[in-house]
Order: structure tokens, then sequence, then C-alpha cells
């Protein structure tokens, strides 16, 4: 079976682009590398020693597109391409609505031009806006706080919209709850442009010393300590719930959501204080104002998933940090360290 993964060079991308290829699917990738690098694509092949296609191409180039499925049997399509930076969008809400939006809509046409109806999205956690009745499950009803939130909404109703018009088609909305940690080679990771924005990516260039010290969102939340709590989950799990999505997504038609978390949820100093012991080091930090948009605790109950894909998240807290710190290790400079040769790529002139 022949999968095209959009946004496989990106973070979660990298790491579902390894879990299809060691269990046997051949895949074909786009990605226009708005942020990320050619070297995650030669680090899949290094850690899979699998080839594959790869089209530099951005998925609202309709013809771009159109050549990559008449270029290639394409059986289901994994789709991960967008922006996803909910800071940045609120600065810059059109490129947002432009890029996720428009982009799947192009995506979505050039699947039916093609008769291919089989697709895994990647949704998120946040579509359920500031509810705070955890543990969230599939059917809280959805809400959305900032324009990233909203183009995740948007798009889990349009491909509603597409299955009343033709239930020939097959979709699962996968929502990811905090994907963190690396893959265990330390090959292929998180490598966030600037400053992180995340937790745990801060977390370890704070202990790089490449940043002075966490700045921890307040302390007054309605929590045991006093900080935020977040289901991480193991971005290697998350990539095997593709797998198993793609599974279900082949074998029916129909659209389904699901949480992909661990069901657990952890404060900000409950990471902190295993980071430590993971790494050995220690990681100053200080209590500052909320941040805009936060919610007090956000964590899945998965039990959908594990029933119904039957998958289930196997790494727990530790295994995330220690994966996320070796790469941090291993890459103090994320993929810009190193240039090797690419792989074949394709490009549109
Ligand atoms: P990422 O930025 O590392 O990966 C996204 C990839 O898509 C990048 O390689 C980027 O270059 C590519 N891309 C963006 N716009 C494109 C376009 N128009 N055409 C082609 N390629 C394009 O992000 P990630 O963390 O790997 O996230 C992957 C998906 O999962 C995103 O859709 C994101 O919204 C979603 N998600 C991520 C998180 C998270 O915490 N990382 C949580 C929930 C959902
Ligand atoms: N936090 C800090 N300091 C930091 C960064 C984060 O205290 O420097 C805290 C936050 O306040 C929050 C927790 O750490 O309590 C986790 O924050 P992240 O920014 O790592 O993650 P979020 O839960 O805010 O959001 C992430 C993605 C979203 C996605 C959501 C659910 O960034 O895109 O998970 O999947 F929608």
């Amino acid at each position: 079976m022949s999968i095209l993964v959009t946004g496989g060079a990106g973070y979660i991308g990298s790491h579902t682009c390894v879990e299809l290829l060691r269990n046997g699917l051949e895949l074909v990738i786009v990605d226009n590398l708005s942020n990320s690098s050619l070297e995650s694509i030669n680090r899949v092949r290094k850690v899979t020693g699998k080839g594959f296609p790869f089209y530099e191409i951005d998925i609202r180039d309709k013809d771009g597109l159109k050549s990559v499925f008449s270029e290639n049997k394409i059986d289901a399509v994994v789709h991960l391409a967008g922006f996803k930076s909910v800071g940045e969008s609120v600065q810059i809400p059109l490129h947002y609505y432009h890029n996720n939006i428009s982009g799947t809509l192009t995506l979505c046409d050039v699947m039916k031009t093609f008769g291919v109806k089989k697709l895994v999205f990647s949704s998120s956690a946040t579509v359920y806006g500031n509810t705070e009745s955890v543990p969230l499950v599939e059917d809280t009803p959805l809400g959305a706080t900032n324009p990233y939130g909203r183009t995740k909404w948007m798009l889990e109703e349009i491909f509603r919209d597409l299955f009343i018009s033709d239930n020939e088609w097959s979709i699962a909305l996968l929502r990811y709850f905090n994907p963190i940690g690396a893959h265990e080679s330390s090959l292929i990771g998180e490598d966030p442009n600037g400053t992180p924005n995340n937790l745990t990516p801060y977390i370890t260039q704070v202990a790089i010393g490449k940043l002075n010290k966490l700045r921890i969102f307040g302390n007054d939340y309605e929590t045991p300590d006093g900080t935020g709590i977040r289901d991480y989950i193991h971005v290697v799990d998350l990539a095997q719930g593709h797998l198993k999505a793609l599974s279900k997504v082949v074998s029916t038609t129909g659209i389904e959501a699901y949480n992909l978390g661990t069901g657990k949820g952890y404060s900000v100093l409950e990471v902190v204080s295993a980071f430590e012991k993971v790494s050995g080091k220690t990681i100053p930090y200080e209590i500052v104002e909320r941040r805009a948009g936060d919610i007090a605790k956000c964590y899945s109950d998965p039990s959908k998933a594990n029933h119904e894909l039957k998958w289930r998240a196997e790494k727990g807290l530790r295994e995330m940090l220690e994966d996320a710190w070796r790469w941090q290790e291993n890459n103090p400079n994320g993929y810009a360290t190193v240039n090797n040769k690419p792989l074949q790529i394709f490009t549109r002139s």
C-alpha cells in the first residue's frame, strides 16, 4: 500500500514516516519545508534504510499535487501539513486560514479527482476549546480560542460535510494531545525555529545552555501545584497511532475522531522535576504571568482509540524526556548542524 504523507518533513511527520516505512508501507512525501528542513528527510531514510520520493511542493499548488498523484499510485493520505503556532496565528490569521484551510481544500479536491478517499488528518486537542471537563472525550462540544484552533475545528466540520456529500470517504480525525520526545536513535526530533513556544524544547534548550531560564506561565491555576496540567504523549506512540488509523480507514468508510493521548496529566512543575532527574541538570525557572489562552487542565480519555484502533500509548514521561534530552544533546542546533547530500527531490519550477 502506498501512502502520501503531507508535512512529512516536520516533527510529527518525520516520526510518522519512520513508523509507516518500518511497517512495510510505501511512501510519497510532500512538504514545502516552510517549517522544516531537508535534513529530516535524509534522517528518515537513515533511520529506516528505505527510500521514497520527496516532493518539495506547497499543498496549495494544485497542479503540483496533481503531478504527485499522476506520477505515483496513492492509496491513502496522511495529512499533517499546516502551520501550528497559536501565538503566530493571532498575529497573522489570514496566513493560517489560507495555509491550513485552502491547503486542505486543495488536497481534498485533488484526492477526489484521483478517486483517493482515505484520509488520516492531524487534528488537535485544541478543538476542545477552553472546556475544563477533563478527561476529554471525543463527543465533548468543540470550540476554539484562537485562529489556529479554529482552522482545526473548521476542517473537522468540512470533513464531516465532505462525508455527508459522498459516503465513500473514510476519514480519521486524530486529536493529538501534547506530543514530546524524539526517536530513540536521536536522529530525528523536534527542531523549532527560534525560541521554542512549547514547554519541553524550552526546557531542553535551558538544560543545554542556549536559554537562561524557564518561565512558568502561572502557578495559580486550580491544580494541585498551581501550574498547568497537560497530557504529554511520546511522539513515537503518536506516530504509531497513524499506522493504526490507516488500517482502520482503508478497511471501512465513515468519519471518526480519536483522542491520541495517554490519559494521564502532568503539571509543569512535575515535568521540570522529571526532566531534572533524567538529565541530571538543574532547570532554573521563574513564575511569571499566565500565558493568554492557556487553560488549567487538558488531558484525554483515550479509550475510543484504545478500543476502535487497537492503539495505546506505551511510553511514560520518563522515556519521553530521556529521548527529548538525547536528541537535544546530540543535535544542539537541531538539523542545522549537518549538510548531507539530499535524497532525490522533485520540485516544480
Ligand atoms: P511541523 O511544523 O514540524 O510540521 C508541519 C510540516 O508541514 C512542516 O514540515 C511544514 O514545512 C509543512 N507545511 C506547512 N504548510 C505547508 C504547505 N502549505 N504545503 C506543504 N507543506 C507544508 O509541525 P508538527 O508538530 O509536526 O505538526 C504536524 C501537524 O500536527 C500540524 O498540522 C499541526 O497543526 C498538528 N498538531 C501538532 C501538535 C504539536 O504540538 N506539535 C499538536 C496538535 C496538532
Ligand atoms: N509552559 C510554560 N512555559 C513555557 C512553555 C509552556 O510554563 O515556556 C506551560 C504552559 O503554560 C502549559 C504547558 O507548559 O501549561 C504546556 O504548554 P505547551 O506550549 O508545551 O503546550 P500547549 O498545551 O499550550 O499546546 C500544545 C500545542 C498546541 C496544541 C495543544 C494540544 O502547542 O498547538 O498542545 O495538542 F493545540
